[in-house]
């Protein structure tokens, strides 16, 4: 009998212990791909959003699929460096860059320093000239539009901390032009994540491209129309985000402005091909629900805690013959809101079940804390040939490393 997908957890689960998560590299491959053929017709590169999923397994294939990165610290460019991304591919954002990241980012030579406000523009204009070189400018739109999604992880709206309005963008990228240490190369926004209506990105590259087309009236020439990321995935099967009309309607702006179109997913691309391995600890029935206790929460994955977000389980354990039942997943954090899902309708959980959360690819690991002194979970990648752990579980002991009492 062939393998399964389950089978493949469980041994994992067994040899590593649990919690831990598990990355599919093919399947990685297979969206890398997908987008890099939606986008097949259009002059782009796509800036992989290293947020996502830093680790450098992961960097290092979506470097092989030809995907550039973004990154938004001096450890991201590490990082996407040490993945083997070229700094020509590499895009610099984050609205709080340290003078010594942005002098590492000039001295490395990313494709553009993405800056956010005049005092940081003053920066960058500084060090480019204490290295004596020029620094290649991108200016952060803050476009004013609402997308539909948490609150939280919305970025485009006009009282956002994200970004720069329209008339200083244009201001910044002039400024940018008249100082010979550095060169204006592109005009970027980000309305924010998750997001399935692509009319709020529409509408914020139509602001875009008015200040695009003012400035070159004013002689000053960009090459990249940087569009974000933010690609909806279904977490709990929803539509899936409709790539093609997604790169018509940009690839068509992109080419009459004469731009290089540059998308920065994260989310997109990692998301599904990730899954979070818990076991079940403990079971507690209390009212209408039965509570199980597992060994992963929210310092494995924040998502639902922090944003209310809701991630698919699956047991991996054979639960054949058993009850469905109202459930709430929990985390062994000293805290109410420590839950993977809340009140689901589901297979009622027993001690040492082990379920798979799915979609545990992006914003997990990256987010996951040394919260009650838990260290974090270990990282495995799975591909055909079999699997092998990319990051290890550190041993309890290495909690203790670089503290003095
Ligand atoms: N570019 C910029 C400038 C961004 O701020 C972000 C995400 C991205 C690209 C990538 O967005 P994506 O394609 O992944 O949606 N922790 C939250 C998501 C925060 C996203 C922040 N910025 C979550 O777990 O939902």
């Amino acid at each position: 009998m062939p393998e399964t997908q389950a089978d493949v957890l469980q041994k994992i689960a067994e040899a590593t212990d649990t919690p831990v998560y598990v990355y599919d590299g093919d399947a990685f491959d297979e969206r890398i791909e997908r987008l890099q053929n939606a986008l097949s017709g259009v002059d782009h590169l796509i800036c992989y959003a290293l947020k996502a999923n830093d680790s450098l397994a992961m960097i290092s294939i979506a470097a092989h699929g030809g995907l550039g990165a973004d990154v938004v610290s001096a450890g991201e460019l590490l990082k996407a460096l040490r993945g083997g991304i070229l700094p020509s591919d590499i895009v610099f954002s984050g609205v709080g860059k340290r003078r010594d990241e942005i002098a590492m980012a000039i001295e490395v030579g990313v494709q553009s320093l993405n800056v956010e406000s005049m005092q940081e523009l003053d920066i960058v204009a500084e060090e480019a000239h204490a290295q004596s070189t020029v620094a290649r400018i991108g200016v952060r739109l803050n476009p004013d539009v609402s997308a539909d999604t948490h609150e939280y992880i919305a970025t485009g709206r006009g009282d956002a901390k994200f970004g720069v309005p329209a008339d200083q963008a244009y201001e910044l990228l002039l400024r940018a032009h008249r100082d010979p240490n550095l060169e204006p190369v592109a005009l970027s926004f980000h309305v924010g994540s998750q997001i399935f209506d692509p009319a709020p990105i529409f509408e914020a590259a139509e602001r875009a491209a008015g200040v695009w087309r003012d400035l070159r009236s004013a002689g000053v020439e960009l090459k990249e129309f940087d569009v974000g990321g933010g690609l909806g995935v279904p977490y709990m099967g929803e539509t899936e985000f409709d790539l093609a009309s997604y790169v018509d309607r940009l690839g068509k702006l992109t080419s009459e402005l004469g731009a290089t179109l540059v998308l920065e997913p994260g989310r997109w691309l990692v998301a599904p091909v990730g899954t979070l391995l818990t076991r079940v600890l403990y079971t507690k029935d209390i009212a209408d629900r039965r509570i199980a206790i597992c060994d992963a929460g929210m310092t494995e994955l924040l998502r639902p805690a922090l944003y209310g977000a809701e991630h698919p389980f699956t047991f991996i354990t054979d639960t054949t013959g058993r009850k469905t039942g109202r459930v709430d997943l929990v985390g062994p954090a000293c805290e109410s809101g420590d839950f993977l899902g809340k009140d689901r309708e589901m297979t009622l959980p027993e001690p040492g079940d082990l379920i798979a959360v799915g979609y545990a690819g992006a914003y997990a690991r990256v987010m996951a804390s040394q919260y009650n002194a838990r260290p974090l979970a270990p990282e495995v990648l799975a591909e055909a040939g079999g699997w092998r752990v990319i990051r290890d579980r550190p041993v309890v002991d290495s909690l203790l490393d670089g503290e003095r009492a």
